[in-house]
């Protein structure tokens, strides 16, 4: 049986960078769901759809495939055969996923293909939902998560890094909206399972927190 860690939790807690050091270290693929309902945002977009259209959300979604591959480690998604790896991470796209993942034909579908993806590979996944409804026998389940001070703070840093002119305020506000909307929905809420550790990444570095999830992980298969 493929062995799996289960990562949740809201936007800019670093899920992603660790479920990556976590992946490689164990030799394990890093599934990244939210680029999945990135790319179904994008396609939602392209559509001129806008998020309060449900019904639109509903139909257009299944004209959407959305697949996975992995290129030199690198975990690329394709909409309907392109590569969108370079148009999935604008902030328009961010917030356009947060609502269109609140639809439940879009969540079936995504979370189809993830389940299928860990029946035959060892994963960590890391999103939302992981270890409450994509993989609820995960063998480890982390709930990470950290100040929105802190992460509005990463993101800040990460765009003044870009070169991008922007307002800790407005960043700070926009994760709290997120996070309101991603814990409040009705359909796979974010939130932390029973069985789930809670890590609070807000005075760690980030070899820190990969160390602790090891060493969670170790615990677990021992
Ligand atoms: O992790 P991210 O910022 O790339 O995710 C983008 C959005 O997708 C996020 O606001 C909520 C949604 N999402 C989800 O509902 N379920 C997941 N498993 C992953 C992401």
């Amino acid at each position: 049986m493929s062995k799996s860690i289960a990562i949740d939790g809201p936007a800019g807690a670093g899920k992603s960078t660790i479920a990556k050091m976590v992946a490689k270290e164990l030799g394990f693929i890093y599934v990244d769901t939210g680029a999945m309902y990135r790319a179904m945002a994008l396609y939602m977009i392209k559509n001129g759809i806008d998020p309060s259209e449900s019904e639109k959300i509903s139909a257009t979604c299944q004209s959407a495939d959305i697949t996975i591959k992995y290129e030199d480690g690198v975990q690329v998604v394709y909409l309907n055969g392109e590569n969108v790896n370079g148009q999935i991470r604008t902030e328009a796209v961010g917030n356009m996923a947060s609502a269109s993942s609140v639809n439940g034909d879009v969540r079936k579908k995504l979370v189809e293909l993830q389940q299928k993806l860990a029946q035959t590979t060892d994963v960590v996944m890391d999103g939302r939902d992981i270890g409450t409804v994509v993989l609820p026998g995960a063998d480890l389940k982390v709930y990470l998560t950290a100040s929105s001070k802190v992460r509005a703070d990463r993101r800040y840093k990460e765009l003044v890094a870009k070169g991008v002119d922007c307002d800790f305020d407005a960043i700070e506000k926009d994760i709290i909206d997120r996070d309101y909307r991603d814990m409040h929905r009705e359909i796979s809420p974010l939130k932390q399972a029973e069985d789930a550790i809670l890590v609070d990444s807000s005075d760690m570095t980030i070899e820190q927190v990969a160390g602790k999830i090891l060493e969670l992980y170790k615990n677990v298969t021992e």
